[in-house]
Formats: C-alpha cells, sequence, structure tokens
C-alpha cells in the first residue's frame, strides 16, 4: 500500500549558481509538462488514500493556483494529510496565496537560502531580504500553520556573524520548521563550473552548523533529522516517509520512486518525458541486503535513529553483532549509541554522517 507522493515541477524563474537539480526550465512550457505529467498520474496511481503528496521543483509555485487544484485533485487523502507546495519568494502574491489556500495545501515550504542581500545576488537569487519578510507575511496571512524555510551554510562570503544573524531572523520569523543544508558545489552547477571564491572552510562550517543546533534547540525546536528541525507536531510528515523507508510514488519528470522493493527514476530529458510520461530512465529491484543497507542508511539520519528490534525481525540479524567492529568504533568515539534498542548518532555524529554511515555498507 502506497501512502506517500512526491510530484517534480521543473519551472523556475532563473537557475541558482548552485543548484544542480533538473530544474530551472522555463515556465512557457508548462502546458505540455502538466499534460504529459496528469496522464503519468492518471494511468500509475491506483487510488489509494495519501498520508502525504509533496509538490518540490523547481518552483512549483509558479503554477497557477487552478493547475495546483487539477494535480491535487487527481489524489484521494486519509484525514489530516499534509499537502507541501514548495515556494520561491518571488512567486508569493496575496490573491495567488489564498486561491493556493483553497487547493488544499496544507504546508509551505519557502526557499530562502540567507538574508543576505550580498549572497543572495553572489548565489543568483533574485530575490531581497524584504522580499521574504513580504512572502512569509503574505502566506500567514492567507491562513497556513505550516510553514518551513531552507537556509544554507557554508556560502561564498559568510562568516559565522552573517550566519548567526541568518539564524535569528529566521526565528523571528516565527515558523514551524528550518531545513538547513550546508552548501554543496555540484558539478552540473554554475559554481561546479566557475568555482566560487572566499568559502568557509571546513572549521567554520562544522562552527556554523553547533551554532545552528544550539540556538534552535533554545527555541524548543527538535533536531529531529540531520539537516531538519521542527516545533513540536511540525516534523515533515513526508520528508519522514523517506527516511522511514517506505513506498511512495514519483510523478514528472526526473522524479524517483519506490514500489514493491523497487526504486525507480523517471526520464531527465523533458523530452523524453513530454512523450514517454509511463516510461522509466531506471528501475531497480533490490535485494534484501540493499534495503537493510538503505534503512540503515536513512535510519541513522533520524535523531530517533534505527529501531534495533524491529530491523533484527525484519532482516532475520542480531545488528549489534553482525555491525559489532563498526558500532564498537564509533560509541566510542561518542560518535553513535546505543540505547533503548536504537541505535544513533549522536549531535557530534551527525557532523560526519556520511563516513559513519558509509561503514555499514558491505
Ligand atoms: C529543490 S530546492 C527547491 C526550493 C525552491 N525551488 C527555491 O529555491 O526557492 C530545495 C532546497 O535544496 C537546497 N539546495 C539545493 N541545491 C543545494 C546545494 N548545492 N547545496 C546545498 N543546498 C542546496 C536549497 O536550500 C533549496 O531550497
Ligand atoms: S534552488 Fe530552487 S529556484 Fe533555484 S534553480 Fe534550484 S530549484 Fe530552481
Amino acid at each position: 500500500m502506497i501512502e506517500h507522493a512526491y510530484i517534480h515541477i521543473p519551472f523556475c524563474l532563473r537557475k541558482c549558481n548552485y543548484c544542480a537539480f533538473v530544474s530551472g526550465f522555463n515556465i512557457e512550457n508548462k502546458t505540455k509538462y502538466l499534460k504529459s505529467l496528469l496522464f503519468e498520474i492518471r494511468k500509475k496511481y491506483k487510488g489509494e488514500k495519501l498520508k502525504t503528496l509533496y509538490i518540490g521543483g523547481g518552483t512549483p509555485s509558479l503554477l497557477e493556483a487552478y493547475e495546483i487544484k487539477k494535480i491535487i485533485e487527481c489524489f484521494n487523502f486519509q484525514e489530516n494529510c499534509e499537502i507541501t507546495l514548495e515556494v520561491n519568494p518571488e512567486t508569493v502574491k496575496n490573491e495567488k496565496f489564498k486561491l493556493i489556500k483553497k487547493t488544499g495545501i496544507n504546508r509551505i515550504s519557502l526557499g530562502v537560502q540567507t538574508f543576505n542581500n550580498n549572497i543572495l545576488k553572489i548565489i543568483g537569487r533574485n530575490h531581497s531580504e524584504k522580499d521574504i519578510l513580504n512572502a512569509v507575511d503574505i502566506i500567514k496571512n492567507c491562513g497556513f500553520n505550516n510553514i518551513s524555510i531552507d537556509l544554507i551554510y557554508g556560502l561564498p562570503t559568510q562568516t559565522l556573524e552573517i550566519f548567526t544573524t541568518d539564524i535569528n531572523k529566521a526565528l523571528n520569523l516565527d515558523i514551524q520548521h528550518v531545513s538547513t543544508y550546508g552548501l554543496k558545489i555540484e558539478e552540473n552547477s554554475y559554481f561546479g563550473k566557475n568555482p566560487p571564491e572566499n568559502l568557509p572552510n571546513d572549521e567554520m562550517q562544522a562552527e556554523m552548523f553547533n551554532y545552528l543546533c544550539n540556538k534552535l534547540k533554545e527555541n524548543s525546536f527538535l533536531h529531529y533529522e540531520i539537516s531538519n528541525f521542527a516545533k513540536a507536531g511540525f516534523e515533515s510528515k513526508h520528508n519522514c516517509s523517506y527516511w522511514l523507508n517506505k513506498n511512495y510514488y514519483g510523478f514528472g519528470l526526473n522524479a524517483s520512486g519506490y514500489e514493491n522493493k523497487t526504486r525507480y527514476r523517471n526520464f531527465a530529458s523533458f523530452e523524453q518525458y513530454i512523450n514517454n510520461p509511463l516510461e522509466k530512465e531506471e528501475e531497480t529491484t533490490l535485494s534484501l541486503q540493499e534495503i537493510l543497507e538503505e534503512e540503515i542508511f536513512l535510519g541513522l539520519r533520524l535523531n530517533q535513529g534505527i529501531n534495533v528490534a524491529k530491523i533484527n525481525q525484519k532482516f532475520n540479524i542480531d545488528f549489534e553483532k553482525k555491525y559489532y567492529s563498526t558500532i564498537k568504533k564509533y560509541t566510542d568515539l561518542g560518535l553513535l549509541e546505543i540505547n533503548n534498542n536504537c541505535c544513533r548518532l549522536t549531535e557530534k555524529g551527525f557532523l560526519l554522517s556520511n563516513e559513519i554511515m558509509c561503514e555499514f555498507i558491505d
């Protein structure tokens, strides 16, 4: 039974310098895109009542409210379902968001990145701090009470002082959720081809991460996943479904899905997707060992960690015995802990998560 769905809307007003997502397509192509997208949904979706729907991108808030409504109307939902729309501050207008509120969208994820106007320019964002504040006001006034923002740390010219200002400004917004990512220089981005100068070093990035964790905790945010913080009850149900390795549909250009032990990805080429929205570019059925490794990898991202008893039962293993040397190495270093049947990274371990997770892979 599938209770989660992701929908990809690949249009953006312009491409940001750090971004390597399959995004940035011209909105002029939306009519033919939506036709293929709706065709794909109607053919593949089996009518289950969804717990979560996530409309991401790209910049899905470039769509008109009636187009968003048309997408949402394809699905059945459980009571208290979470329906998220990714939003870029430049696209937030009062009349439009009043209509978007009526479509059933009940969670907004706003791409802020930083409040610093100089850095916003360097990273190729077309909005200012004022636009962000204005966008949050409009979103709230339109009746949304589950709002998340994305921030990035480790940006060019960003100092600890600038980052602490970002966090304090984020807290002043009085919102429910914050996602914070360390800048990754992606090969297929503008920055990948034109490496930026004045990047904060690793030590500075670690200081930023520590500040972030402490400050958000002081302000009653739960650090429930490596990059995610939420007020109690506002953890992203959709993203938790990924980390708990649940099945989900992926619809749209380059969208990934996980159904029946099979991971798949749609075409990344716009033309190929438009012409064959039902065909997959990649499809892999996972072995039991691969599922176990994914479950460990994803579970360690969560503050609650991995439920050892459940893993033992599901995969018929003795987790602590199978991974004895890795567990010992990192618990001795204070980066991992096991108690009450949960194996989890410590806050210090979160900073080295990739390195630690890789040691659980055969
Ligand atoms: C798919 S984007 C969608 C957000 C929306 N399109 C916007 O930019 O306003 C999701 C988030 O991923 C983060 N992100 C994208 N590329 C990144 C990179 N190279 N390094 C760190 N974070 C990145 C940004 O915080 C971004 O808001
Ligand atoms: S960060 Fe968001 S707005 Fe910028 S190019 Fe990527 S998807 Fe588009």
